[in-house]
């Protein structure tokens, strides 16, 4: 079996080498894009998008994993319509009419959209430049890739579900950063609105499933979530804080304290004029970051799994956990109080 994997340096790529490289009968081609990881035989250098297929990639491929991305949530709408231009040029992509597409998108681009939330309509509705670039990407395989097709949609990815390893702390993990140091001064929300997160290993194990599985024989969407075992912001922010205290204590460091919550309502009509004009820029930009948060911490319903993730409260747990054994600089730290700016002029 030829299989390729993109995005092999990434949190999920990683995952899945290591599992296709486990499993007995898998050999695998990575691509990467910096040259300094080209080495290994088994890893070719692409820019995708920004060059032409290696030839090293010719040939029939029988799984192709695509998991790279521009991940970025602040994707500005020209550089996520740049990655949606780049995920469009299929002509210069392998694989072909026998070959099974495993995508991996994101849970984000289905499930009930709010319309009190903080999302605005830059994006035609979606939360961001990232999600909007990939929702253009399913289109784009579903309507141009010719063989089978497996979408893989995953929610907000997490650490291993025992150990809470994974490879690079991105995308929730600033948000734990944030409650310790103090930046997360609040957080906006709805207490009873639902949080979907999975482990790495899990979506690695989805994805693995689908590369050794029969290709379906009409495209297929697996949406990795909990549904309604799904934690809640206010359980979110429980388990962070409490397992953050867990680990201060067994350092004898004082705990941190758990944030308010604020509505939505109540951020837009009070405390966001005021953030404008009274919190430094520094301040002002960890505001808007947090409040991104907002919409994937607050969702009125859960996904509808096709993959059940269970009991996510024991896999937040062992993230932060791990998390904070790996940063103790971060996770030990004194929270700086917020102080306000008097306004220019
Ligand atoms: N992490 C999450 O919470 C999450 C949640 C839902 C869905 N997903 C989806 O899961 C997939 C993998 O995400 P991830 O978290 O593993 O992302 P990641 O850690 O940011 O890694 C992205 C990978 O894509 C590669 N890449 C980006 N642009 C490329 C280009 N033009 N050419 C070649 N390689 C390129 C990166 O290479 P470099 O190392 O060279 O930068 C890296 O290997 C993405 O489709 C993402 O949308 C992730």
């Amino acid at each position: 079996m030829r299989i390729l994997v993109t995005g092999a340096t990434g949190v999920v790529g990683t995952e899945v080498v290591a599992r296709l490289r486990a499993a007995a009968g898998a050999p695998t081609r990575t691509v990467v894009r910096a040259a300094r990881r080209a080495a290994d035989d088994e890893l070719v250098c692409w820019r995708i998008g920004e060059q032409p297929a290696p030839r090293a990639l010719a040939g029939h491929w029988d799984v192709i994993v695509h998991a790279a991305a521009s991940t970025r949530w602040t994707l500005s709408r020209t550089e996520a319509a740049r990655a949606q231009r780049r995920a469009a040029a299929r002509g210069d992509r392998p694989g072909g009419p026998r070959t099974h597409l495993v995508q991996v998108s994101t849970a984000y681009v289905g499930g009930v959209r709010n319309a009190e939330d903080l999302r605005g309509d830059e994006f035609e509705g979606y939360r961001n430049g990232y999600e909007w670039s990939k929702a253009v990407c399913e289109e784009v395989a579903r309507t141009e890739h010719r063989g089978p097709l497996t979408l893989v949609r995953p929610p907000l990815i997490v650490g291993r579900r025992h150990s809470g390893e994974i490879a690079r702390f991105s995308g929730p993990f600033t948000l734990f950063q944030a409650l310790v140091s103090g930046l997360a001064a609040v957080v906006v929300g709805d207490p009873g609105g639902y949080t979907e997160i999975s482990p790495v290993d899990e979506v690695a194990n989805a994805i693995t499933a689908a590369v050794l599985g029969t290709p379906p024989a009409t495209p297929h969407t697996e949406v990795i979530a909990a549904g309604r075992g799904s934690l809640t912001l206010d359980s979110l922010l429980d388990i962070v804080c409490g397992t953050i205290n867990e680990c201060r204590a067994d350092r004898g460091v004082a705990p941190i304290e758990r944030p308010p919550l604020v509505s939505v309502d109540s951020w837009n009509r009070f405390f966001l004029p005021l953030s404008n004009q009274y919190l430094s820029p520094f301040q002002g930009q960890a505001v808007r970051l947090l409040a991104m948060f907002q919409s994937y911490t607050s969702m009125s319903e859960p996904f509808e799994p096709t993959w059940t993730v269970a009991d996510p409260g024991a896999v937040l747990a062992a993230s932060v956990r791990n998390w904070a054994a790996c940063k103790p600089r971060l996770a030990l730290a004194v929270p700086a109080p917020w102080t306000l700016f008097a306004p220019a002029g």
